[in-house]
């Protein structure tokens, strides 16, 4: 399975989804600096996986003061280190929830051994380093089961009577190099895929930044998943196709407001609207960690804008050196706009609960109640 986090001890590895699907490099994330950087250019994305980056950058860089006997004697001094620590990384990007569930549990978790009698600043740090790596195999755990749930819900509620497989679109990259591994939406189509149930899978090319035609694409690819690549422009044309028969658009989300109202990737909201009117089942799959109870509706959730230049050009290979195979291949940014031009590069939208079938966990699939309301508390009690 493709890995995007490579951990052992305080070495960190990530691979440069800048590169990808053109170059496999991994690079070394030595410090928070390092995991701040690589999330905002986005060389790590997708909720879980930045969550998990910053906080094991922040491991590493507590190894490497270890080694250089530089940690904090007092636990209070240890503590507010990290606390700092944490609050840089959350600056790094806004719209997922993921990275701030995760400072605000590792906040807790160090604050608590910082107030154990006997504590020092090295029980302090451990503590951090303990509970962040169990993040790592959590998640991976928690994808697997909502590949299954959402397989499972897929297969009873959106086949066709007397079919045994279906069709199911998504968009942006919700696999394994949006997580610890597996995938999210991505993984309900492993699930289904692994089952043969699957007859196809659609991914969108996700504009502007392609995190479709370039990282989903080459996990179905590398998976050897049947799959076929769309511009996003042309999702309406293929729920209108009969032949194609699209049983369900399954996307992953970035934060879960606590009425369902869904924030993801710019263009989830317009195959949402989609899906409504071709009849076709829209699912969200996302872990507990996307899901924020402290964010009443998709109104409170602050859109990520993006820089203007991820609009206006595009970065790859020149395709005769694809096409020769070619080993080394640079990679060169094209314009392809008008100079001159204004540009809305908003990076998420929101979907609003209604047009949502089910919300798939790794605790099960939420349907809407009988008040036609999601109520994601019960998740939690
Ligand atoms: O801007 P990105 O690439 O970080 O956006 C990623 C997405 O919107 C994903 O759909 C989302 O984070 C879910 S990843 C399991």
């Amino acid at each position: 399975m493709l890995q995007a986090i490579r951990y052992n001890q305080g070495h960190l590895e990530i691979l440069d989804q800048l590169q990808l699907p053109f170059v496999e490099k991994y690079i070394p994330i030595q410090n928070s600096e390092d995991g701040w950087e690589a999330i905002k250019s986005m060389k790590v994305r997708g909720a879980p996986a930045i969550a998990i980056v910053a906080m094991l950058a922040l491991c590493s860089e507590l190894f490497a003061l270890d080694a250089a006997g530089k940690i904090p004697t007092a636990p209070a001094d240890a503590q507010d280190y990290i606390n700092k620590k944490l609050a840089y990384l959350l600056t790094s990007r806004p719209t997922a929830v993921n990275l701030s569930d995760a400072a605000r549990k590792l906040e807790v978790i160090t604050a608590e051994s910082a107030a154990r009698p006997g504590s020092t600043g090295q029980d302090v740090t451990k503590a951090f380093i303990g509970a962040a790596e169990e993040m790592l195999g959590k998640d991976l755990q928690d994808n697997q089961q909502i590949g299954h749930n959402g397989s499972e819900w897929i297969m009873k509620h959106a086949a066709k009577p007397n079919t045994p497989n279906v069709a199911v679109l998504t968009h942006c990259n919700t696999g394994s190099l949006a997580t610890s591994g597996y995938g999210t939406a991505l993984g309900v189509i492993r699930s289904l895929s692994s089952q043969n149930v699957l007859r196809h899978a659609y991914c969108t090319e996700t504009r502007p930044y392609n995190q479709g035609s370039r990282l989903t694409a080459f996990e179905l690819v590398h998976d050897k998943i049947p799959a076929t690549l769309i511009t996003d422009s042309m999702a309406a044309a293929l729920l209108a196709d009969s032949s194609v028969g699209v049983n369900a658009i399954v996307v992953g989300a970035d934060r879960v407001a606590a009425n369902g109202d869904t924030a993801n990737k710019i263009g989830t909201y317009g195959l949402a609207v989609l899906a409504k009117h071709h009849g076709v089942k829209f699912l969200v799959a996302a872990p507990l960690t996307t899901i924020d109870l402290a964010t009443k509706s998709g109104e409170d959730i602050v859109i990520e804008q993006r820089p203007s230049n991820e609009v206006t050009s595009i970065k790859g290979p020149r395709q005769q050196d694809v096409a020769s195979g070619s080993a080394a291949l640079d990679l060169e940014t094209v314009c392809t706009a008008a100079p001159g031009i204004n540009v809305w590069n908003p990076a998420f939208d929101i979907t609003p609960a209604n047009l949502i079938d089910g919300i798939i966990t790794e605790k099960g699939v939420v349907e809407k109640g009988s008040d036609g309301q999601f109520h994601m508390d019960v998740l939690f009690n």
